[in-house]
């Protein structure tokens, strides 16, 4: 893939025009050089007409891409190219690798064990992905080697996260996100965060800042791996977590306003109204939207603002890509 080669002081604006066009290769890094910036783009005519040169070069790829390259690379001495084409990103979760595995992949599953074992060599079970299910988002996996668990520690941005993945949910992906909120919220805030999980959030935003959350889980599981990370992350925490068991829908309504509203809102749930209403200055609000319909969802968003007599401003970010141009994203509605 090709990268734009941009003066230093141009590149924000560039790289927001490339991200409009869909011209932006989000899997890669930019790079520099001297006051240049290398944009990662896509090989496309387009990019030529853009008014800067364009460099024949390999940007490097982020690194959850990476790990999926080296893969790649290790089961190329055994893989046919067709057969590498096939073959979909992983992830690795404390010492339980996941990987969808396709159907024309089925027959290879012994090598691909043998390659993920030879990039990773510390884990200790691999598990085939499946979809989420049910109003829990819970996996469907099936263990394909190794010790015969779903539990295990994941550990990321400097804490640690007990998980069991047969029956909870857990996105290993949304490391960069959690770190990202960490880093937008003060110390002194009260946050609230309804469909809380494991409290992945939770226990990231408290490692770092001093701070009041109030976490919200349905799933009972869940809520008592939360109680359990609570403690196995006590020393490291500035901040304090209270975990509600129970139903947000039920539970929200009788709890007080926040200063900063974190809404992981699972799949096909509508939970804008609901966690607006509690957000005095801040809503993350998550949701799966296709591309075209970014500007609806905003607008939507707006809306429900206008109706509880907010004056709100939205930024929506796309977080990671879901299926073919449907995007996780989310929306930054600022409370004034
Ligand atoms: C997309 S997952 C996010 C979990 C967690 N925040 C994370 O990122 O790992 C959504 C979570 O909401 C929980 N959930 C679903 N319906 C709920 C409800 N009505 N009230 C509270 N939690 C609910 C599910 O059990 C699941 O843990």
């Amino acid at each position: 893939m090709p990268a734009l080669k941009v003066p230093r002081e141009k590149a924000e604006t560039v790289k927001r025009k490339l991200k409009k066009l869909g011209l932006y290769d989000g899997k890669r890094r930019p790079g520099r050089d001297s006051n240049f910036i290398l944009l990662p783009v896509l090989d496309d005519p387009r990019v030529h007409k853009m008014g800067y040169e364009v460099l024949p070069i390999e940007l490097l790829l982020r690194p959850e891409r990476q790990i999926y390259k080296n893969l790649e690379s290790v089961l190329a001495e055994r893989f046919t190219e067709e057969e590498l084409q096939h073959l979909r990103r992983y992830d690795v979760i404390g010492d339980i690798a996941v990987i969808q595995i396709p159907p024309e992949l089925e027959h290879r599953v012994k090598d691909i064990v043998w390659g993920l074992r030879k990039v990773h060599p510390f884990i200790k079970v691999v598990a085939k992905k499946g979809f989420h299910e049910g109003a829990f988002r819970i996996r469907d996996y099936s263990i394909i080697w190794g010790e015969n668990r779903l539990t295990t520690v994941h550990k990321e941005n400097g804490v640690e996260i007990k998980v069991d993945l047969s029956k909870v949910f857990f996105n290993p992906r949304m490391k960069g996100e959690r770190y990202r909120l960490a880093q937008l919220v003060k110390d002194g805030e009260r946050i609230l965060i309804p469909f809380a999980g494991v409290l992945p959030y939770a226990l990231v935003i408290a490692r770092y800042r001093n701070v009041k959350i109030t976490a919200v889980e349905l799933n009972e599981e869940a809520y008592r791996l939360g109680l359990e990370n609570i403690e196995l992350n006590r020393k490291r925490l500035k901040g304090g977590i209270e975990f509600i068991q129970g139903d947000a829908f039920k539970v929200l309504p009788e709890l007080p306003t926040f200063d900063r509203v974190i809404s992981p809102t699972p799949r096909g749930v509508d939970a804008l109204a609901l966690t607006l209403d509690k957000a005095q200055k801040w809503l993350h609000y998550y949701d799966f939207v296709h591309e075209r319909k970014i500007g609806e969802f905003g607008g939507r968003i707006l809306e429900e603002c206008k109706r509880q007599g907010k004056d709100c401003r939205v930024k929506i970010k796309k977080v990671s890509d879901f299926k073919p141009h449907v995007f996780k994203v989310c929306a930054d509605v600022e409370i004034f």
